[in-house]
C-alpha cells in the first residue's frame, strides 16, 4: 500500500450534512490523488463537537453517513487507509503536547475561530484550539500533503508553523534531524471556494441556517433542481464571469466547471455574452445531478450493508500502529515519563 510514495491526508468534520461545496474542495481533491500517495482519509469525529451538538445519537449516525459517503463518492479502501479519528487515541494525545507548543495569539489570528465564534454566546475553548488538533491528525503521519479547500489553508499553514517549530527544538535529537514532516496545503485550482447559493457572498456551509443556500450530496434529483433555479443572481442579464460584481452568475459557473472538470476559461468562454441565466441554470442543474445521482445509488446500496464496518476496522489498525509509534517517540523526545 505504502511503498515510497509520499503521504497525503485529509478529512471532513461531520459537524452537518456534507455538500457540494465540501465535495469540490475535498473530496474531489482527495479522488484526484488518492492513487498517487500512500492515502489517508479520517471522519474527524473529535472535530464535530467543537460547536455544540444537540443529539449524540445524531453525531453517531452522521459519521456512519460520512463514511459510507466517502466510499460512494469513489474512496478507494484497497489504496487508502480509512479510519475514524476518536479511535486512534494518538490524535487526542499528541494535540495536547502541540498545545504546548502553540501560541495563543496564533489561534487568535484564525479566521475561522473568528467567524465561528461570532456566531455563539458560550465559546468551548475546543473551538479555539481545534486547529491544533488538526495540525496533530496531520503531523502524526507524516503527511507531505493535504488536500482542503481555501478555508483549511490557514489550518495547514498553521500545522507547518507548528512543525518547523517542533523540528527546531527537538529535531536533533531525531535521525536527519527532523522529528515531523512539513505538511503542504493543495489547493484545487477550481472549486475551492463554492458560494451559498443564496446568498454568494458566503461560503456553502454544511452548518447555513438556511438549507437552499447548499446543495446536500444526499438531495434528490428535484431538490438539486429547485435549489438551483432558486440560486441568487442579478439584474445585469448578461453572463460573464466576476466574482466581485457578479458572484451568484460566477459561482454557478464555477461549480459547472469544477464538475464537468472543464478548464474555467473554456466554461466562460463558452457561457460569455449569453443572455438567458435559465440555460446557465439549466446546465449546471444536468452536472450536478450526473454527479450525484451515482454518489446517491451507491450510497442507499452500501448504507444496507456492514461493508464499511470492515474497511474501517481495517483502516482503524494501520492508522493505529502508525500514530501510535510516532507519538511514543515525541512523547519520550518531551521527556514524558521514567
Ligand atoms: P470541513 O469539514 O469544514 O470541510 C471539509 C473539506 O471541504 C472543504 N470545504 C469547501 N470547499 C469548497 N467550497 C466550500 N464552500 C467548502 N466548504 C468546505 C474544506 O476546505 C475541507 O477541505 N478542519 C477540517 C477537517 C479536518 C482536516 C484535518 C482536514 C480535521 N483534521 C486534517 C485536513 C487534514 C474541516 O473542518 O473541514
Amino acid at each position: 500500500m505504502s511503498g515510497n510514495k509520499k503521504r497525503l491526508l485529509s478529512g471532513l468534520q461531520p459537524s452537518g450534512e456534507l455538500t457540494i461545496g465540501n465535495y469540490c474542495g475535498g473530496i474531489n481533491q482527495f479522488l484526484q490523488y488518492q492513487e498517487q500517495y500512500d492515502s489517508f482519509l479520517f471522519v474527524p469525529d473529535m472535530h464535530a463537537i467543537t460547536v455544540p451538538q444537540n443529539d449524540p445519537i445524531k453525531v453517531k449516525e452522521r459519521i456512519r453517513r460520512f463514511a459510507n459517503l466517502y466510499l460512494a463518492c469513489g474512496l478507494n479502501p484497497d489504496r487508502c487507509t480509512f479510519f475514524i479519528q476518536s479511535e486512534v487515541p494518538a490524535h487526542n494525545q499528541l494535540a495536547w503536547i502541540l498545545e504546548c507548543h502553540t501560541y495563543m495569539g496564533e489561534l487568535s489570528r484564525m479566521t475561522q475561530f473568528k467567524d465561528k465564534s461570532s456566531k455563539y454566546n458560550n465559546i468551548g475553548c475546543g473551538l479555539f484550539t481545534y486547529p491544533v488538533l488538526m495540525a496533530a491528525d496531520i503531523i502524526l503521519y507524516d503527511a507531505n500533503v493535504v488536500p482542503v479547500g481555501a478555508d483549511q489553508k490557514q489550518h495547514v499553514e498553521l500545522a507547518r508553523d507548528i512543525v518547523k517549530r517542533m523540528n527546531g527544538k527537538y529535531g536533533s535529537s531525531c535521525p536527519g534531524g527532523q522529528l515531523f514532516v512539513e505538511p503542504t496545503p493543495l489547493i484545487a485550482k477550481v472549486g475551492a471556494r463554492i458560494k451559498d447559493l443564496q446568498d454568494p457572498l458566503k461560503k456553502m456551509s454544511k452548518s447555513a441556517e438556511n438549507p437552499m443556500g447548499s446543495i446536500y450530496l444526499l438531495d434528490d434529483d428535484a431538490t438539486i433542481k429547485k435549489k438551483i433555479n432558486r440560486a441568487v443572481t442579478d439584474n445585469d442579464g448578461k453572463i460573464w464571469f466576476d466574482e466581485e460584481a457578479k458572484p451568484g452568475i460566477s459561482n454557478l459557473i464555477t461549480l459547472y466547471a469544477a464538475l464537468s472538470k472543464t478548464p474555467i476559461e473554456d466554461v466562460i468562454n463558452r457561457f460569455n455574452g449569453m443572455e438567458r441565466y435559465g440555460d446557465l441554470k439549466k446546465e449546471v442543474i444536468d452536472v450536478v445531478q450526473s454527479v450525484l445521482q451515482p454518489v446517491r445509488d451507491e450510497y442507499y446500496r452500501l448504507e444496507k450493508s456492514d461493508y464499511v464496518d470492515k474497511v474501517l476496522d481495517r483502516g482503524r489498525d494501520r492508522a493505529k500502529e502508525i500514530a501510535s509509534k510516532k507519538y511514543e517517540l515525541i512523547s519520550s523526545i518531551v521527556g514524558f515519563g521514567r
